[in-house]
């Protein structure tokens, strides 16, 4: 319910999953009374039981990527802090990068500032029409500087997921670093590291992992060894001039967000209490296929990429012909208490292929676990009416 006494429907969960499950805050908010200190092995009891949890924490993550060495998983604090650090480590002068049109801003920005001031290559993948890039591209585009390809696991946009397991087959045949955008997908879509032969997964923890924001990070295979290009305090080895080599510590600075780890480690037991990621997403994409079938009869409703038989994920991204996305998402917010979003979702080269760059973007909705078929109903029924509306004022 919102202060203006209308159910809430929350269709935003691209953006961030909402609600939060209600054992995740119990937990935070019972570890933070107890346990908020600086996570220390050594100090006190209150600061080892906080270490221990952000070791526990670290476990799971891990072992959700498909990582044997928990001590590889370094937490920051969201996916565009994890992409950032990855990026400006890895990319020196000279070296070449690769990545795809669907990419977001936390992607293309790090390479466009690497590109336009550090001279170093750019090469950018298109997706066709369904929505999927073609691996084949990736491997015309790799060449002998070819450092890094960092793709998008599942677009913000359209929903699809990416055959990231054939672009890593094709990145460890030619010896090129393989990294994965996995904000949409992580705690939604299995990502086995190993077997999709994936040198580093970076994630956010905000949405289908469904714990707090302002909590990320990386996993980085084992052998694999990465120079920060960050440094600071590691509560250990305070004495060299460098950063300590060792993992975790090579790639985390300063004091962690003990509180997002935490929640972390309580969403990750709520996500198995549910049966698991893969059953959460049948769930969603029932829906999300409810949505799709209401929407796909509107007469001038255009969905965007949503073949739904393919990979994807439950977000579904449309507009109303005539109208602007933002207009017609306004109105789902304002008339209809229908939380969505519209515009460019941070991703603008992906746009510019689908040719809604001009008009506003689109509208997107998205399903999280907490979305009933009821909810689905309402937004047909919502977007059934603003098409008529349309389609009566441009008679
Ligand atoms: C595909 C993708 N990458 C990166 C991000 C950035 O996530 P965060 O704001 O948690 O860093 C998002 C968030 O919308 C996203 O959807």
């Amino acid at each position: 319910m919102t202060s203006s006494g209308k159910k809430l429907i929350y269709l935003d969960n691209a953006s961030t999953t909402f609600p939060k499950p209600k054992e995740v805050i119990e937990y935070m908010t019972d570890f933070y009374s107890n346990y908020g200190v600086s996570p220390d092995r050594v100090s006190s009891e209150i600061a080892t039981k906080a270490a221990e949890v952000v070791d526990a924490s670290r476990r799971k993550l891990a072992e959700l990527f498909g990582g044997s060495a928990p001590e590889r998983l370094v937490f920051g604090y969201n996916i565009t802090d994890s992409l950032n650090l990855l990026i400006n480590s890895v990319l020196e002068q000279g070296d070449h990068v690769i990545c795809t049109t669907l990419e977001h801003n936390a992607v293309l920005r790090p390479l466009y500032f690497l590109n336009d001031h550090r001279g170093v290559e750019l090469d950018i993948v298109p997706f066709d029409e369904y929505g999927y890039i073609d691996p084949e591209d990736v491997k015309s585009k790799i060449k002998e500087n070819t450092k890094l390809v960092l793709i998008i696991h599942g677009s913000n946009v359209v929903g699809t997921i990416q055959p990231i397991k054939e672009v890593g087959a094709i990145c460890r045949r030619e010896g090129v670093l393989f990294s994965t955008d996995t904000a949409q997908t992580a705690g939604l879509v299995p990502i086995d590291m190993p077997s999709m032969n994936i040198d580093v997964v970076c994630f956010t923890g905000h949405k289908s992992l469904m714990g707090p924001t302002g909590i990320g990070g990386m996993y980085i295979r084992e052998q694999l060894k990465i120079t920060p290009s960050r440094s600071g305090g590691t509560g250990i080895l305070s004495e060299l001039r460098e950063q300590p080599e060792e993992f975790p510590y090579c790639l985390e600075f300063g004091t962690p967000n003990l509180l997002g780890i935490a929640g972390l480690l309580a969403a990750q037991e709520w996500i198995s209490s549910q049966g698991g990621i893969s059953e959460i997403h049948k769930r969603e994409m029932k829906l999300a296929n409810r949505l799709h079938d209401g929407l796909s009869e509107i007469k001038n409703v255009k969905l965007y990429c949503a073949d739904l038989s393919h990979d994807h994920l439950p977000v579904l991204a449309f507009n109303v012909e005539g109208m602007n996305a933002t207009d017609a998402g306004n109105k789902l917010d304002l008339e209809y208490n229908i939380a969505n979003r519209t515009g460019l979702h941070c991703a603008p080269l992906a746009h510019k292929a689908l040719g809604t760059d001009k008009s506003g973007g689109t509208v997107r909705l998205s399903i999280g676990p907490f979305n009933t078929e009821e909810d689905i109903d309402s937004a047909i029924k919502a977007v059934g009416e603003i098409a008529e509306a349309a389609r009566d004022s441009a008679l």
